[in-house]
C-alpha cells in the first residue's frame, strides 16, 4: 500500500543531474541520497547554487533525472508521462516555488478554489469556495480574498501560493524558502502552518530555507554543496 507510513515518500537512488551547457556538461546533481517518510519535515540549506532548487524540481517532476530513480508516493518519476506527471502532481503535492506562479487573472479565492476544485472535483462549488476561504484565512489573508495576484504584496502571494499548495491536504509539500519574502509574523504563521500539516495530515515536507532557525525546528536538516547533499553533522 502506498498509504502506508512505513514506506517512504521519498525514495532517491543513484540521481544525477546534468546539463549539457553548449556541448559542455554542466554536472548540477552529483550526489543526492534521500529518503523521507510521511510526517517528517526536512530542511535543505546551502549556498546560492548549490543545486537545491533542481533537486525540488526534480522531486517535483518538473525536470527529469539524468541518472538515478526518483520514486514519490510510490511511482518513479521517470516511467510517467508530461500529463501523467501533471495529474499526478495535482493529487500528490503541493508545491511552493518561487516559479510556481498564480494565474493573474484568478482571484486569490478562485486561485486556491481551482487547485482543489481540480484535486477534489467532487465537492460542491459552496465547499469549495468554504474550504478556499478557510485556507486563506489561515495564512492571514481572509481580508484579501477578491484581491487579483498583481495587486497584492510579494509575501501576500507567497501565502496564496501556500494555501493553494495546502487546500488539497498533499501528502508531499514541496517549498522553496517558503519564508523568504515575509516578514516575521507572517513567516512564523507559514511555518506552524507547514508543521501543523506534518504533525496533523502525516504531510512530509521538504524546504529550502536560509532560515537557520527554521531549519533547527525540521526533523532533519541536510546541506547542499556543490550538488551533494550530506546530512548535517550534530549542532556545535
Ligand atoms: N537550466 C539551467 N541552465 C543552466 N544552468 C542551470 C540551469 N538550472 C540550474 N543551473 C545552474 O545549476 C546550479 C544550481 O542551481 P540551483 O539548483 O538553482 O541552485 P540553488 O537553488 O541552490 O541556488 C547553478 O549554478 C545554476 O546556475
Ligand atoms: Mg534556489
Amino acid at each position: 500500500m502506498t498509504g502506508n507510513t512505513q514506506s517512504p515518500i521519498i525514495e532517491l537512488t543513484g540521481v544525477t543531474y546534468t546539463l549539457d551547457i553548449v556541448g559542455r556538461p554542466l554536472h548540477i546533481l552529483k550526489s543526492v541520497p534521500l529518503q523521507v517518510r510521511p510526517s517528517e519535515v526536512v530542511a535543505i540549506v546551502g549556498p546560492s547554487g548549490s543545486g537545491k532548487t533542481s533537486l525540488l524540481m526534480l522531486l517535483a517532476g518538473l525536470e527529469r533525472a539524468t541518472t538515478g530513480k526518483v520514486m514519490v508516493a510510490g511511482e518513479d518519476l521517470s516511467t510517467l508521462s508530461e500529463d501523467d506527471l501533471a495529474t499526478f502532481r495535482r493529487k500528490t503535492m503541493g508545491i511552493v516555488f518561487q516559479s510556481f506562479h498564480l494565474i493573474p487573472s484568478l482571484t486569490a479565492l478562485d486561485n486556491v478554489g481551482l487547485a482543489l476544485e481540480i484535486a477534489s472535483p467532487q465537492l460542491s462549488l459552496a465547499e469549495t469556495r468554504a474550504a478556499a476561504t478557510a485556507a486563506l484565512e489561515a495564512v492571514g489573508l481572509g481580508d484579501r480574498l477578491h484581491h487579483r495576484p498583481a495587486t497584492l504584496s510579494g509575501g501576500e502571494q507567497q501565502r496564496v501560493g501556500l494555501a493553494r499548495a495546502m487546500i488539497a491536504k498533499p501528502r508531499l509539500l514541496l517549498a522553496d524558502e517558503p519564508t523568504g519574502n515575509l516578514d516575521q509574523k507572517s513567516g512564523a504563521r507559514v511555518v506552524e502552518l507547514m508543521f501543523d500539516m506534518a504533525r496533523k495530515q502525516g504531510t512530509a515536507v521538504v524546504m529550502i530555507t536560509h532560515d537557520a532557525a527554521l531549519a533547527e525546528r525540521a526533523d532533519r536538516t541536510l546541506t547542499m554543496t556543490l550538488g551533494e547533499l550530506v546530512e548535517a553533522g550534530p549542532a556545535v
